[in-house]
């Protein structure tokens, strides 16, 4: 992958791509607020070495899935971070291609960054049309594409325009990429990899890709009932369809009888209800009393998941064993967390949730790689080829060269 250190800057106008998707708070009468800035500092390390080497940076990201020019996803407040974290000049363009932004990207000095309006505004973005690529290539003479979150859309900014330009990866795509890759490729043994959160059937792909690299595959949180449903046992009133048994089914058909073990709760938490004052007990078996619902793996798993997770040498987090936004049902969670914080092995950790329960514990420092990405991670870990990855080991065609080359250029004689 060609990365930054391939690609001359100095003095150029770079295109650079991140993913600035940040999580937005809109009160009435207050200011729009950023709730989590994370996305925009993992950027910084791209941002403040293109601006080091005298680049003049055309930053452009989507936020949120706008339908139209919706103020509400305005990229103003992004911009007014950026200018805060990198005391850089920042100027936020008017729209995302145009007269007037192409003006403004001309007259950029180094050092200096244009903020684009949410790529997603033009409706173009989404269906990688040729014709924005084209314009947004017309704003730089570079391009770097950092959003490893958004490596698994096929969009204008994130692989058509890859096309077009002299390109490479950002830091946090080359980061991101190694430490996926080191989850997939050649990990220190044991490699464990714990899953959890809701929906099965978004995650089984990722459950039947990790069974057949990781040495075993923990499961818990909701997605753990359509696993116990299918080894028969009762799940009570938890989430649980038909379709997600099937699935669970065929991960514990491909786990059988090979040395990648699929792992279940033996224990759980239930409640008769999801809320901080719900009277929780602690079952003997993975079974859920008809009604209720199991809200957390019990001690004696979250106590067998620890133990594994200490003796692993990589270990790859995704997805909450509980509701542990609630605090009787936070254990299993917190206890995955202290034991990936605690442990000598290779941490990888990605996903909202995941991210969230390490930063309210105090333990996101601990973990050696927190993905950015949400889809993006999970389809890397898949093994599929993420598009906006692809693009930028393409052959890059000099776009200046294109333009000038005569009219019979690739016509053989
Ligand atoms: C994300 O939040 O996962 C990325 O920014 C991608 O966003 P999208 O799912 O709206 O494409």
């Amino acid at each position: 992958m060609r990365t930054l250190d391939d690609l001359d800057v100095s003095g150029k106008r770079v295109l650079l791509r991140a993913d600035l998707n940040v999580p937005l708070q809109h009160l009435p009468g207050a200011p729009v607020r950023i709730t989590d800035d994370t996305r925009i500092r993992a950027a910084l390390e791209t941002i403040d070495e293109l601006r080091a080497r005298g680049a003049r940076i055309v930053l452009v990201s989507h936020l949120g899935r706008p339908h139209g020019r919706d103020q509400e996803l305005s990229m103003r407040p992004i911009a007014d971070t950026v200018r805060e974290l990198t005391g850089a000049k920042v100027t936020l363009a008017p729209a995302v291609v145009g007269e007037q932004v192409q003006l403004l990207s001309d007259h950029l000095a180094g050092g200096e960054i244009l903020v684009l309006e949410n790529v997603r505004y033009e409706p173009r973005e989404t269906n990688n049309d040729p014709e924005l690529a084209r314009a947004l290539a017309e704003l730089a003479d570079v391009y770097v594409n950092d959003a490893f979150g958004a490596a698994h859309r096929a969009h204008a900014s994130t692989e058509g325009v890859a096309h077009l330009l002299p390109c490479a990866a950002g830091r946090l795509m080359q980061r991101e990429v190694r430490a996926l890759t080191g989850v997939l490729e050649r990990p220190a043994r044991p490699l464990v990899a714990v899953l959890g959160g809701a929906k099965v059937t978004d995650k089984i792909a990722l459950v039947e890709h990790l069974l057949e690299v990781a040495d075993s595959v923990l499961i818990g949180g909701a997605m753990s009932f359509p696993f116990l449903a299918a080894e028969g046992h009762a799940v009570g009133a938890s989430p649980c369809a038909e379709s997600d048994v099937d699935c669970a089914r065929q991960a514990l058909t491909k786990s059988a009888g090979t040395h990648h073990s699929l792992e279940l709760p033996e224990d759980l938490i239930v409640a008769e209800r999801l809320s901080a004052d719900a009277d929780p007990h602690t079952t003997a078996t993975p079974d859920v009393p008809e009604g209720w619902l199991g809200l957390d793996i019990g001690p004696l798993t979250a106590a067998r998941y620890g133990r594994a997770i200490a003796q692993a040498g990589t270990v790859f987090w995704n997805g909450p064993m509980g509701a542990f936004e609630c605090e009787p049902f936070a254990l299993g969670t917190r206890v995955i967390a202290q034991a990936l914080a605690g442990t000598s092995a290779t941490t990888v950790a990605g996903g909202g949730e995941t991210v969230q329960a390490l930063r309210e514990l105090g333990l996101e420092s601990s973990v050696n790689h927190v993905s950015t990405g949400g889809g993006a991670t999970l389809e890397f870990l898949q093994g599929l080829t993420l598009p906006g990855l692809d693009a930028l080991n393409a052959t890059p065609v000099d776009r200046l060269a294109a333009q000038t080359a005569p009219a019979s250029a690739g016509v053989s004689a």
